[in-house]
């Protein structure tokens, strides 16, 4: 059912910071969330790496495999008909070596339906790879700041910290973000990395830059769905807002539904299959 021929590209996400108008992504990671972003006003969907924790419940992104990424890609990619959708290489992909990572992305895009892929860090392996992809005709999107696939090299989750303090962390990400585009990337995701910082590196490349937790000087936010729908109030960062609460709602719905079913009152006639 995908149609991705009436989807945006990456010419319409570069036409968005050309014309000053700021790009919208969301992560998904399955048809029935694909289905409502579709009908919501976004630019672009991200089937991220988070999906190992939003959707199989494990503390980081590390464990998520290649199959399971074309998995919920495909299954966003069967009813996504107008967002650009792009879709992450999982942990270590681009540095085992150059064929895994041209094996998963072809995998990515020609199963999973991905019209782009996203690679996270910065460095020599990392440009070869979006080299090659760009060789290959696939798009590329980098990932600097806090790139959760190092979350070891971090210090866990919450051992992130602000490294920008000084102005020499700050020149290494421009350089590494100007280095990423030299070597064909199509857009860049700046997570965690402070206004000012994610600010300038948007100025230093022409290539889009979305951020996340890194202000509004750049060209878009991406926001991970189930954070900004309020379905767990257990991991809220600084960063995210929660438009609505729908881990209220929904507990508040399923309690309902219980409550009915226990006393009676549901199912009623109206909702038999057939009455009498
Ligand atoms: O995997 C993911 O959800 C991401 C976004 C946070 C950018 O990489």
């Amino acid at each position: 059912m995908s149609s991705s021929s009436s989807r945006r590209t990456i010419f319409d996400i570069v036409e968005a910071k050309l014309s000053g108008r700021k790009i919208v992504a969301v992560t998904c990671y399955d048809a029935a969330m694909a289905r409502l972003v579709d009908l919501s006003a976004v630019d672009m969907v991200l089937v991220g790496d988070s999906v190992g924790m939003v959707m199989h419940g494990h503390a980081d992104t590390l464990k998520v495999s290649i199959d399971h990424m074309v998995m919920h890609t495909s299954w966003v990619n069967r009813v996504l008909r107008s967002p650009w959708l792009a879709a992450d290489l999982p942990f270590m992909s681009a540095h085992m070596s150059l064929e895994l990572t041209m094996n998963y992305a072809s995998r990515l895009v020609s199963e999973g339906g991905a019209q782009a892929v996203k690679l996270e860090g910065g460095g020599e392996v990392i440009c070869q790879a979006i080299s090659a992809l760009a060789a290959g005709g696939i798009p590329s999107i980098g990932h600097l700041g806090f790139t959760p696939q190092s979350v070891h090299q971090f210090g866990g989750l919450s051992g992130y910290r602000n490294n920008y303090a000084d102005s020499q962390a700050s020149t290494q990400l421009i350089t590494e973000a100007v280095e990423l585009q030299e070597a064909g990337a199509s857009m860049l995701v700046l997570e965690m990395v402070p206004d000012h910082v994610a600010a300038e590196v948007t100025r230093q490349v022409s290539m889009p830059v979305i951020g996340i937790g890194s202000g509004a000087g750049v060209d878009g936010q991406i926001l991970v769905l189930q954070d900004l729908l309020g379905m767990n109030h257990a991991f809220r960062p600084k960063f995210v807002k929660q438009y609505c609460d729908l881990e209220s709602e929904v507990i508040q719905a399923v309690n309902q539904y219980a409550c009915e079913v226990r006393s009676g009152e549901f199912p009623d006639e109206s909702h038999s299959f057939i009455h009498g």
